[in-house]
């Protein structure tokens, strides 16, 4: 216990360290603010009585200095001030409060940038003309920000700079002029409560990095033109208290707010709103205050808890009271809602007879009672097909062709009594053909896969040569009375060529062409581009609708190791890591990648770190800005099984970053280096230990509730081993989040041949299966000791994933496949083994809804790995990083400490470091540098 006492006191040390020179590099000024005030004095008009009477700045009314004559803090609230501010109020680089409101202060606002210690800054009621643009850089330490309420401001945009300031919790600009968008650089923003922007001219949708964000205050109403788009991104902002979007331009429906259970006031009058109230926002215990007034709310009159103040006048109720609407109705407003309430429809379907002839789209038979037709065709509608059709039982025909619809049909509808015409072609419908009653025409062309569906455990592997035939489970003899289309047929020709473009394309690279030496990156996004368009694009969840359940399995719920940190981004200064490195010394060199080297550093109390340094020109033309954002998202991931970054430094051209040192290196080196490197090879505890390892580290990755990671190019280089031989993942992060946590379509790949996921390689659609496929790759790769792709082999060996999965067929056949150095006598390792090859053909099952999430693997491996586990518990972690304590915090905890004292020991040990195997070098690969 003591000892561990004992290091714990090092290296919260060694963090001071590091940090003390990071500070004293940003506080070395000497300057005098006798220039800058007294030039404020004259730019006032007048100036307060008091700051003619002494020429000591100091003993002014409303300033505060620090012991050495700085000035602090300005403080000039309400004191009917005219005149501007200082052009040179910057050089009070000491300033943290600046505190101007309510004056009648006028002309430009000097510039802000480089104000480092400034926490708070309120400019609001006042009479400014302009922002500079470079008034937020460098304002590392703001807080509070207000400049509500200076209409004479020219117009400006939100700046996306603004993603330097990490700590900002309030973010105030009502009433300022404001025009544009409102960028999506939410996720920058950790510790965002308040935003208010009300009265300006914004324009466009919200920004889907809302989702997730801890913002409570949203001021958003009353904007010019009108802010547009729906509002679904709410229903994920769980700390919202206040959300005012009245007076714009929304439209959609109102989502389901029942996670916001702090919310009390709902401010949504004079929009587009369509749809049904949901009892998600009905039932909320904490609402107050809810205005939905001049809207087109549809379906029955929403009902609030007592107490609750409610204006919900002007829309369109089925009934003027509460109260269930006609059925007929009700089953209508369902399928609206499955396309999203178009305003479309909302504008008809109004009141409670939908055969009173006004509703588009319906009609009726002759008594004008039941609903006998619905033609939604050519109405460019998206969404799903909803299940709620099937009670409208009159229904004879229903024509739902050419729009973009997803999902599957569902099966409810082919025992619909009166149905005669069902007419679903031209969508993106997918999921199993239902089989019709022969009295229904129905068809279904131009739904390319529809009728794909592969039943699970009998596909063939991805990659399985052209002689293995059509996709399995596409439909051969299609049932009798339902047509099979040339559209059908096209769609699985389509298919099959695209895969067998994809196999060709990986043989080519893997075993054409023997000369290329390394599979790296890919570089051509078009792959199977022209071929075949992505399919599934946005955020449907219905993409993959049916057939899951067996294949999902629950998470592990092994959370537990969770270390997500607040604070600030971490900017560690050139010359810190200049002397750390030895000066970039090639001693100090790991590894070389592509994109650059990665050093080895020590710091004087011996701790390492591994600096990796990119050339210029590596982050292509990604912006400084986006590259802070990100780093300052990835240094606050903390996961014993992921590498951490520390921080990062930016020098010029160049960007370095900072992680925690992994003294084993790579998984890679110890798989299939092992001889050149001289370590022995792994065992198969070893080898499940690390998986379980990896497993946790990516689970924990999909799990990342403020913004989803996808790794996307998972392989054995960058899987990095401390010296317990335990795994961590690195290089997470680098290629962009997933915006909505679940689908996106990337223009460009990131990844490494030999681990793509078959759809990723066609389509770009990347989610988290994308991950579990290359780990399904990775796990092959330990049970057999073979690299994913290895060119010296013959060509039906050499692409593993398709040579493990044929292996995988027969179970006596796993024998051959295993790595020669793992010693197979012991029947529990054999059963082991054979477990885990298992689930690295599930893994790799061609469709990634076939594909268990990782928190199955980490429910498999677990039980594995504990069968002989030794009794010591995990340590909390290793290799000389506190992961309890960021820098940031480090760095208050040695403020408060040491005051105000300056006297730090800058020495680092020069000595040359022994160079030794590690990783890093192969992980530049993964770089994606938009
Ligand atoms: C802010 O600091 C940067 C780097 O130290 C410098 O290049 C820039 O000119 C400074 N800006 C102002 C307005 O002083
Ligand atoms: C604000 O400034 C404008 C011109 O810059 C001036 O015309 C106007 O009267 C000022 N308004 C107030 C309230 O001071
Ligand atoms: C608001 O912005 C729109 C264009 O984005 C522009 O047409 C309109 O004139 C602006 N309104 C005002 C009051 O400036
Ligand atoms: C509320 O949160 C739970 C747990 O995160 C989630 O499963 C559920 O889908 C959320 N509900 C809504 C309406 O978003
Ligand atoms: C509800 O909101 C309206 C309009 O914003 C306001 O006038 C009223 O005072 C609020 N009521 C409560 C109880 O907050
Ligand atoms: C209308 O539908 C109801 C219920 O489905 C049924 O009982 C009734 O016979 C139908 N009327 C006509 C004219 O088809």
């Amino acid at each position: 216990m003591a000892h561990k006492d004992a290091n714990h006191h090092h290296h919260y040390h060694h963090l001071l360290l590091l940090t003390t020179i990071v500070l004293l590099s940003t506080t070395t000024t000497t300057a005098d603010d006798s220039t800058v005030m007294s030039t404020f004095q004259t730019t006032l008009s007048p100036p307060p009585s008091s700051w003619k009477t002494s020429t000591d700045f100091c003993t002014w009314e409303g300033i505060k200095c620090d012991n050495s004559n700085r000035v602090t803090s300005i403080n000039l609230l309400s004191q009917s001030l005219t005149g501007s501010l200082p052009p040179t109020l910057n050089q009070l680089t000491q300033l943290k409060t600046l505190s101007l409101q309510k004056n009648s202060l006028s002309g430009d606002l000097p510039t802000l940038s480089n104000l480092t210690l400034l926490t708070e800054v309120f400019l609001d009621s006042n009479n400014f003309t302009s922002i500079p643009p470079d008034f937020f850089l460098g304002l590392s330490n703001l807080q509070t920000f207000s400049i509500s309420d200076n209409p004479n401001l020219n117009p400006w945009e939100i700046p996306t700079d603004l993603t330097q300031i990490t700590n900002l919790q309030s973010f105030q600009a009502s009433n300022a002029n404001i025009k544009g968008s409102i960028p999506d650089i939410f996720s920058s923003f950790p510790s965002l409560q308040s935003l208010r922007l009300s009265y300006n001219n914004l324009t466009g949708s919200l920004p889907s990095s809302f989702g997730g964000s801890d913002i409570q205050n949203l001021w958003l109403n009353n904007q010019d033109s009108g802010l547009s788009g729906d509002v679904s991104v709410l229903a994920s902002m769980t700390q919202l208290s206040q959300v005012w979007l009245q007076a714009n331009a929304f439209t959609g429906a109102i989502p389901d707010l029942s996670n916001c259970t702090n919310l009390f006031d709902l401010q949504l009058r004079d929009n587009q709103f369509t749809g049904v109230v949901p009892q998600g926002v009905m039932s909320l215990d904490s609402l107050k205050n809810v205005t939905l007034r001049n809207n087109k709310l549809q379906g029955p009159m929403p009902v609030f808890k007592d107490g609750v103040e409610v204006d919900i006048s002007s829309n369109s109720f089925c009934l003027p009271t509460p109260g269930p609407c006609d059925p007929q109705v009700t089953a209508l407003l369902e399928v609206a809602g499955a396309v999203g309430y178009p305003m479309s429809l909302a504008e008809s379907w109004t009141g409670n007879d939908a055969c009173n002839g006004d509703w588009s789209f319906v009609s009726c038979d002759s008594s004008g009672k039941n609903v006998t037709s619905l033609n939604f065709g050519k109405r460019k509608f998206s969404g799903t097909i909803s299940p709620a059709l099937a009670k409208l039982t009159s229904l004879r025909s229903l024509s739902l062709n050419d729009n973009n619809l997803t999902g599957s049909i569902p099966k409810d509808l082919t025992s619909m009594p009166s149905l005669q015409l069902f007419d679903v072609s031209n969508n993106n419908l997918s999921g199993p053909i239902p089989e019709f009653p022969k009295s229904v025409r129905f068809s279904h062309d131009g739904n390319p896969l529809l009728g794909q569906t592969i039943p699970s455990g009998t596909d063939g592997p991805p990659g399985s040569g052209p002689g293995s035939g059509a996709p399995g489970g596409s439909p051969s003899g299609s049932p009798k009375g339902s047509s099979v289309s040339a559209g059908t047929i096209v769609g699985i020709v389509v298919g099959v060529i695209v895969f067998i473009g994809i196999v060709l394309f990986v043989f080519y690279k893997c075993c054409g062409k023997k000369k290329h030496q390394r599979f790296g990156r890919v570089e051509n996004p078009e792959v199977g581009k022209e071929l075949m368009k992505p399919s599934v694009v946005g955020s449907s969840s219905n993409g993959y609708g049916g057939g899951l359940s067996e294949l999902q399995s629950q998470s592990s719920g092994d959370h537990s190791e969770m270390h997500v940190f607040e604070g600030g981004n971490v900017i560690i200064s050139i010359q810190v890591l200049r002397q750390v490195t030895n000066n970039f010394s090639d001693d100090n060199v790991l590894g070389r990648g592509g994109f650059g080297v990665v050093y080895k550093g020590e710091l004087h109390d011996g701790t390492k770190i591994a600096v990796k340094k990119m050339e210029s020109g590596v982050m292509g033309t990604k912006g400084l800005n986006e590259f802070q954002a990100e780093i300052a998202v990835l240094t606050k991931v903390r996961h014993r099984h992921l590498v951490a970054l520390l921080g990062y430094c930016i020098d010029r051209n160049e960007r370095l970053l900072v992680y925690e040192y992994m003294p084993q290196g790579t998984l890679s080196q110890h798989l299939f280096e092992w001889s050149e490197h001289k370590t022995p090879p792994l065992s198969w505890k070893q080898r499940v230990s690390i998986a379980l390892d990896v497993a946790r580290g990516v689970e924990y990755l999909h799990s990342l509730a403020q913004s989803s990671f996808i790794h996307r190019d998972l392989k054995p280089s960058n899987i990095l081993l401390g010296d317990d031989m335990r795994a961590k993942v690195a290089d997470f992060g680098l290629v962009k989040n997933a915006p909505d946590g679940k689908y996106s379509v990337e223009t460009r790949l990131a990844g490494t041949f030999g681990y793509l996921a078959p759809e990723y390689a066609a389509t770009g659609r990347v989610t988290t299966k994308v991950d579990v496929f290359a780990f399904g790759v990775v796990l092959m790769e330990l049970i057999t000791g073979r690299k994913a792709l290895d060119e010296t082999l013959p060509d039906e060996r050499c692409h593993l994933v398709t040579w493990f999965r044929r292996v995988l067929i027969s179970k006596e056949n796993i024998l051959k496949a295993i790595d020669q150095t793992l010693e197979t006598e012991n029947e529990e390792t054999l059963d082991s083994i054979s477990k885990v090859a298992e689930l690295a053909g599930h893994c790799t099952a061609r469709e990634p809804f076939q594909r268990p999430d990782m928190g199955h693997a980490v429910n498999v491996l677990g039980p594995l790995v504990e069968q002989w586990k030794p009794s010591r518990p995990e340590e909390e972690d290793g290799y000389g990083i506190d992961l309890h304590m960021s820098l940031p915090q480090a760095l208050q905890r040695w403020q408060a400490d040491e005051g105000t004292s300056r006297t730090f020991d800058m020495s680092f040990t020069q000595s040359s470091i022994p160079s030794k195997p590690s990783g890093f070098a192969d992980s530049f690969d993964s770089m994606d540098c938009r």
